[in-house]
């Protein structure tokens, strides 16, 4: 750019000179002494000043004291457009055109014609009367029919960068707005006018009250600067919750209202015996194999098991017990010591209705948690070998499927879904077991959103809970749903490097499915 004119919305005009800001506040005061009022886009224009600089310069005296007034008007202006600025620098289409015409012969059209936009050109200086066509040869030859032009939209173009065609109106401006070489543009300025206090001569105000002024006395006699109320503040840097946890303090806070206590599940390194046996889970199941899930080299066995519990696992493994059959297989201790990152937070809920059940008397309970769980997982866009889960349960007695459907519409319509189906699925704990669709309003589709299922008594009665006492559960994952929310299409940019800190302040904490509640 040759020019440094940037109509902005506020007016800025071209930057020739900058003078310092103390000379620049002296003349603003002795023009404003002299004239007693001031428009600040025409001075900045008059002295080529940037309009800002004349702007701020007022705004500092204004902090100095009660000097000048500024009031704010605005008006329609034209600025040139990009087009028109490359014209500014280049000539116009139609004078370049003109230019390679050699004044004696003429040139053959086609090769004129391979100018840059020698269309507009050519329609332009056939209509100015510059040229003309022999089309008497083929090809026809274009020669000039006047000696000299002038660039006249050069011309204009200038002057309307530097604002000394400022009216949206003038006839030739409207030609070139037709051309979309010109634009309309807002200026914002100031009129000023002097206040009680206006001098020429005015001492810059002190800022600070020292030590030493108070000591001195100097501060009786000293002009302090007046606090501006109205400057901006720095914005202070301020940490924020990442997606992921503000989507899980919106389903602690549903649980919380449910009634549901929180687990402690702060150990990502469980063993085999709570994350598969205690669960029923066969020491065969394909998940408890290397593909499926990460085993731990140090330590790799855990030995501090409870003995009596893990002796009635054994036995309800191998040979059956609590009136069933089990699996029949030699189940092995090492298989169950065998350490891992654990796969699911069922592992959690096994330890607190153990817990539960070596209590004196039975009393019915609500758990819920929220944290992270380890598969080995091919990566891809949807999937980590890490993710959180939402879990909740609830052991009662006589509890029935029922039941387990009649919590998950309450739980699921408090998250704004209110259309769900059931699947029957299978997990080694649960029977039945029943994979959980919901209808989602925003992407109308129907989504899994979970699995779920009533703890199977292989489970519940080596615990030593009591016999009429059922538990019914779910989990579901904590990703899929912030994805959903938040609009993320992959999750490398929900976890891990790539992810926009910028994302994570300014997206809001998100509201759970907007979904029409049906009463
Ligand atoms: N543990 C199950 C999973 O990892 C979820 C689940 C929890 C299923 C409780 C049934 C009952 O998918």
């Amino acid at each position: 750019m040759s020019n440094s004119t940037e109509n902005s919305a506020s007016g800025t005009a071209s930057i020739t000179k900058e003078p310092t800001s103390s000379s620049l506040q002296n003349d603003l005061l002795l023009h404003l002494n002299t004239h007693n009022k001031l428009n600040t886009w025409s001075y900045a224009n008059e002295h080529n000043i940037d309009h800002q600089l004349v702007i701020g310069t007022f705004r500092s005296i204004q902090s100095m004291g009660d000097i000048v007034r500024m009031e704010q008007e605005t008006s329609r202006s034209i600025a040139p457009t990009d087009e028109g600025k490359i014209l500014i620098d280049n000539g116009s289409y139609e004078y370049n055109l003109f230019q390679a015409v050699p004044a004696d012969k003429g040139i053959e059209q086609p090769e004129l014609m391979k100018l840059p936009n020698a269309n507009i050109g050519f329609a332009k200086a056939m209509s100015n009367g510059w040229l003309e066509v022999d089309k008497s040869c083929k090809p026809a030859i274009v020669k000039r029919k006047v000696d000299n032009v002038h660039d006249e939209v050069k011309n204009l173009l200038m002057r309307i960068q530097s604002l000394q065609l400022s009216d949206p109106n003038a006839k030739e401006v409207v030609d070139l707005k037709k051309r979309k070489l010109v634009k309309d543009d807002v200026v914002n300025y100031f009129i000023v006018t002097k206040s009680a206090g206006f001098s020429t001569n005015i001492a810059k105000g002190e800022a600070e009250l020292t030590a030493d002024m108070l000591q001195t006395g100097s501060w009786k006699s000293l002009n302090f600067k007046q606090y501006n109320f109205n400057a901006k503040g720095m914005i202070p840097s301020y940490g924020c919750l990442h997606p992921l946890l503000k989507v899980r303090t919106e389903y602690r806070q549903i649980f919380l209202e449910m009634g549901f206590t929180e687990m402690p599940t702060n150990n990502y390194v469980e063993n085999s015996f709570w994350n598969f046996d205690a669960l029923f889970t066969p020491q065969k199941h394909p998940a408890r194999d290397a593909q499926d899930t990460f085993f731990l080299s140090d330590p790799a066995i855990t030995t501090k098991l409870p003995t009596d519990y893990l002796e009635k696992v054994k036995q309800v493994h191998s040979t059956g017990a609590f009136g069933s059959i089990g699996y029949q297989y030699d189940w092995q201790l090492e298989e169950a010591q065998k350490n891992v990152l654990r796969t699911h937070t069922t592992a959690v809920s096994t330890r607190m209705l153990y817990k539960l059940a070596q209590e004196k008397t039975f009393r019915p309970a609500k758990y819920f948690s929220i944290d992270k769980v380890f598969r080995n997982e091919n990566l891809d866009a949807t999937h980590l070998a890490e993710f959180h889960q939402i879990e909740g349960l609830i052991a009662d007695y006589n509890l029935t499927l029922g039941d387990l459907i009649g919590i998950l519409y309450e739980f699921f319509r408090k998250l704004g879904m209110t259309k769900l189906r059931f699947k029957p699925a299978y997990n080694p704990y649960t029977e039945p077991s029943m994979e959980i669709f919901s209808y989602h309003e925003g992407l109308k589709k129907w989504i899994e959103v979970g699995n779920s299922g009533m703890f199977r008594p292989e489970m519940l009665l080596p615990m030593g809970l009591p016999e009429n006492v059922s538990v019914i559960a779910w989990g579901l994952s904590l990703e899929r749903p912030t994805m959903i929310l938040y609009g993320i299409n992959n999750i490398r940019d929900l976890i891990g490097p790539k992810v926009d800190l910028e994302m994570c302040r300014e997206n809001p904490i998100c509201r759970v499915i907007p979904a029409k509640v049906e009463n």
